[in-house]
């Protein structure tokens, strides 16, 4: 995700941007850039790339002035380039932005500003916002700011440096973290904690809605309204490290945690006023859809999971026939394409080797290739005729959390928008899949709180050899990847097996007190799976059942119950992924393994 860094205060602010952006580097980046109020005015750096490309312009061509922000981009709107890399400013190099998060609005925002004159550097969200300060602006810079934001939809964390007055520095948080750092004769802004830490361990935490005006000798806090706030300052303890992981012992844990916001931000400006989805970036048309005839899904490892659960939603979405297959597999089988099939390749870093392969194989064939990737600017995104962006942020762990589970929200609203063209869905079905889908983000909120079971279940399974996934339909779908967490993490080997063919074979290897985790969130295929857990019990096998809020019978079955929230059978993964992951997490963490740097495995496969 972008990281923000503002400096106001005595010293050389140029050094100080750069190193709080170094800070940052770990959150991955595509590009940087600072803006400087010096003796010419506002001046401008940035460059695509690493920080060290920054440096090496800045090295160039020094900034020297005591107020300044800088930023780390992660692209969602527009490619990384030196163009689209923040900070942005407006037509008169009076009024310069740095911005996190997504300006949902913007399209719209960007018209407006047009018409009235105003032109447009980059293809980013961000760059509505200098403009629309700038368009405000009537000689008080915070007002300006306020009048700017208040057109604003979306989430966002912005600090403002402007030519008007560069003693300030203005910033504002609406759904996207910011924090304001004290120091003597100096005050600093960040998005998050390690920017900042080398100067101050004294923060002001913004809250949603509120702003904050910085000078180098003091800092005012207020909301939108204008209203000042009273604050109690918060000292930090952490250290770098701790910091970096936003007080979570690992990456991985805190991008379990992040899933919330993920769906949020996937969903943000896809969903119109509950009724209908739009999907810009996918260039399918109605006619398009309408004629398709089969649709393929390529991927690796977890996005293949994720496609097997895309599968399931289009298909009964909108009864277009869809095959899946491992991007490994698929361009060695010669798979029946022509004109009238959509491949639809799943890729967090769309950098995949096999994944990248079969993108291109079924664009010699002639298919319509569409793309579902976390990485803006990444070969599997540029390659791809229409791209469907997850917008679930930079992810470090090795092992696939919140992208995948951003994955699972893509194909819902695919799904949902391809139904719109196909009209196999009315009005009113379609606004309850909606309303399901918007409720999921707080839904696993509130799981996320309550861990203590998890945990005593890793404690079960943490000495165990090997155990099984087990679960029907989408359940099956999902123990795969349940499984596969499991794996790469604990060491521990485990196998997914679809509930009812067990007993054709592996039943065999269930004895007394093996673990069976045993998905029956689909509550049509219930009776089914309770049969199944019935004779893996006779077995011996000791049984944790995961199952949807309210499905008490199945405590007589199974030995514990894990409850997810009552949602549509469709939804369930979306949450159910959730304890799964954790329970992968807490036992590798029992274990004593390197959560965040699994054994044998890369974060990205670029070979076949
Ligand atoms: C497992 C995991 C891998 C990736 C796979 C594909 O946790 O992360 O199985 O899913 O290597 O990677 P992407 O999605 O980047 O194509």
């Amino acid at each position: 995700m972008c990281g923000i860094v503002g400096y106001i205060g005595k010293r050389d602010s140029q050094n100080i941007l750069l190193e709080g952006l170094k800070k940052l580097e770990y959150r991955g980046y595509d590009s940087a850039g600072v803006a400087i109020h010096t003796n010419a005015g506002l001046e401008l750096r940035k460059s695509k790339g690493r920080i060290s490309e920054l440096e090496t312009r800045l090295e160039a061509q020094p900034l020297a002035g005591f107020a300044g922000i800088g930023h780390t981009r992660w692209a969602t709107h527009g490619k990384p380039s030196d163009a689209n890399s923040h900070p942005h400013a407006d037509n008169d190099m009076k009024i310069s932005v740095v911005h996190n998060g997504i300006i949902e609005n913007h399209l719209q925002l960007k018209e407006e500003l047009e018409q009235l004159g105003y032109q447009f550097l980059s293809e980013t969200d961000t760059e509505v916002i200098s403009h629309l300060i700038s368009h405000h602006y009537e000689g008080n810079i915070t007002d300006a700011v306020r009048m700017a934001v208040s057109q604003v939809r979306g989430a966002y964390a912005i600090a403002v440096l402007s030519e008007h007055e560069p003693d300030k520095l203005v910033a504002v948080r609406s759904a996207s973290p910011l924090i304001i750092g004290v120091g003597e004769g100096e005050n600093f802004i960040g998005s998050d904690i390690p920017a900042i830490l080398e100067h101050t361990r004294d923060v002001y935490i913004l809250n949603d809605g509120e702003m904050a005006v910085l000078t180098k000798d003091g800092v005012e806090l207020m909301t939108l309204e204008g209203n000042f706030i009273a604050r109690e300052m918060f000292r930090i303890d952490w250290d770098l490290m701790t910091a970096e992981k936003n007080g979570y012992d690992t990456f991985m844990l805190k991008e379990i945690h992040e899933q919330p916001r993920a769906y949020l931000d996937t969903m943000r400006g896809r969903i119109d006023e509950g009724k209908s989805i739009l999907l810009t970036g996918v260039g399918l048309s109605a006619v398009e859809i309408r004629g398709l005839t089969q649709i393929h899904m390529v991927a690796c490892g977890t996005a293949y999971h994720a496609a097997l659960i895309g599968k399931t939603v289009i298909e009964r979405l909108t009864r277009i026939p869809v095959e899946v297959d491992l991007a490994s597999e698929y361009r060695y089988r010669m798979p029946v394409i022509h004109k009238n099939t959509l491949v639809i390749v799943v890729s967090q870093s769309g950098e995949t080797a096999d994944t990248l392969a079969a993108l291109r194989e079924a664009k010699q064939w002639g298919a319509h290739v569409m793309a579902i990737t976390n990485v803006i600017g990444s070969s599997v995104a540029r390659e791809a005729d229409d791209v469907l962006f997850t917008q679930a942020g930079p992810e470090i762990a090795v092992a696939s959390t919140k992208a995948y589970s951003s994955q699972l929200i893509a194909f819902y609203l695919l799904g949902m928008f391809m139904a719109q063209s196909l009209e196999t869905l009315d009005q009113k079905a379609l606004s309850e899949l909606i309303a399901n889908l918007e409720r999921l983000p707080s839904q696993l909120e509130d799981m996320l709180k309550d861990l203590d079971q998890i945990q005593l279940l890793a404690e079960l399974i943490s000495n165990q050899n090997h155990l099984f996934f087990i679960g029907r339909g989408l359940d099956y779908s999902l123990a795969m990847e349940a499984s596969l967490k499991l794996k790469e993490i604990s060491y521990i080997h485990s196998e997914a097996y679809a509930a009812g063919e067990l007993k054709h074979g592996s039943l065999a290897l269930i004895e007394e007190g093996t673990p069976v985790i045993a998905l029956a969130t689909q509550e049509l295929l219930m009776d089914k799976t309770v049969s199944n857990i019935k004779e893996v019990k006779a077995r011996g096998a000791y049984v944790i059942a995961l199952a949807m809020e309210g499905n008490t019978e199945l405590e007589k079955t199974a030995d514990q119950v894990i409850y997810v929230p009552r949602t549509i059978s469709l939804f369930t993964p979306a949450l159910a992924v959730a304890p799964l992951q954790l329970l992968a997490y807490y036992t590798a963490s029992i274990r004593g393994n390197d959560v965040d740097k699994p054994r044998n495995l890369a974060k990205s496969v670029t070979v076949e």
